[in-house]
């Protein structure tokens, strides 16, 4: 007798399935109030408003539910990604194949003023952080304020602005591994260099203790008013994901754009912004692959021109739209 074979499933039903089975263990296994999601779109949760869907969203209500994510999503041999408030990122329009968690529940954004301490949630948005230490008299946080992150995001990536980084202001950390364990270090002992913490690559930031310096509110509220100025004098108000390239150490990105008079150029609807070189900005219809291809328009014509290789600060992930050749 000879049997007959089933024809093959196609792989994307195969998979559809294991990531209907893993959405549906997290389901039952996180709190009532968690969310679980499956192909949730992603453009909708960058500032740049580009990108295609994530397989399967989470939202934990607790660091038990994190906990058990990450070992869930572990044992299927799903990818984890950690997504912030998505101002650095760019997801292109095939979208995530993994499990993107968010820590946007309340549980993860508490902040408690012990002066000179402020001990904060790594979904604690920056612009909180800077006003809570504004009312406690502690300086040093002012350049939180215009940065539209969360604190975990600003952690993995040693955010900055006006010449201050992120782990300037870091005392000690709270961060869970892939296993769901969750440790404590000082800062001191935590690399971060420009743009990056490589810990947090492979690591999630959980909460932090920030220092400030005692100083009087009134001086704080000063400086937080002229970084904001500068912002919006020089910055666009249009959708982006903040500055697209490191610096160089030859010059800042956006001059160097803005030399070469790259301002203006688009690519359907992203266009490099007139305001400020390193800015890409969403005019309302733009697809991640508009953003990626002048981003490539970009460096070939710095690095045509100026011999210098631009390097993308933005983080880029995800997939390409699968062609249908
Ligand atoms: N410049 C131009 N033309 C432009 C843009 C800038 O000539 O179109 C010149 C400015 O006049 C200035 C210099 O370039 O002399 C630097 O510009 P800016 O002060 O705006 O700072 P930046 O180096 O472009 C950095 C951070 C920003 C941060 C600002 C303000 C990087 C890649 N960027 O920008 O961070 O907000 O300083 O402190 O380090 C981000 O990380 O997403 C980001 C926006």
């Amino acid at each position: 007798m000879t049997a007959t074979l089933a024809p093959f499933p196609p792989a994307r039903g195969l998979r559809a399935a294991a990531l209907d089975a893993l959405a549906a263990s997290l389901r039952a296994g996180l709190s009532a109030a968690a969310v679980v999601r499956r192909d949730e779109p992603l453009s909708k949760r960058t500032t740049l408003r580009v990108g295609g869907p994530a397989d399967v969203y989470v939202e934990p209500e607790s660091e038990a539910d994190l906990a058990f994510t990450l070992r869930a999503a572990r044992a299927a041999d799903e990818p984890v990604f950690l997504l912030g408030r998505g101002s650095n990122l760019l997801v292109r329009d095939g979208g995530l194949r993994a499990v993107v968690v968010s820590l946007a529940r309340p549980a993860f954004a508490a902040v408690r003023v012990e002066a000179p301490r402020l001990h904060a949630g790594a979904g604690a948005r920056l612009k909180h952080l800077a006003v809570e230490a504004r009312r406690a008299g502690l300086a040093g946080l002012e350049f939180f304020e215009g940065i539209p992150g969360s604190l975990g995001g600003a952690l993995r990536m040693n955010a900055g602005a006006m010449g201050r980084w992120t782990f300037d202001v870091v005392e000690s950390l709270r961060f869970m591994d892939a296993e769901g364990g969750v440790h404590e270090r000082l800062a001191a002992e935590v690399r971060a260099e420009y743009r990056a913490c490589p810990l947090l690559r492979d690591h999630v930031a959980l909460s932090a203790v920030l220092r400030g310096e005692p100083a009087l509110p009134a001086e704080i509220a000063a400086r937080m008013a002229q970084y904001s100025a500068k912002r919006w004098e020089s910055q666009p108000p249009q959708p982006s994901a903040g500055c697209i390239f490191k610096n160089p150490a030859a010059a800042p990105a956006g001059k160097l754009v803005d030399e070469l008079g790259l301002k203006g150029t688009r690519h359907g609807g992203a266009a490099v912004s007139t305001v400020h070189g390193n800015f890409i900005v969403n005019d309302g219809g733009a697809a991640a692959a508009d953003v990626l291809r002048l981003i490539e328009t970009v460096r070939a014509r710095v690095l045509a021109e100026r011999g210098i290789r631009l390097e993308t600060e933005v983080e880029i992930v995800g997939e390409e739209v699968p062609s249908r050749a």
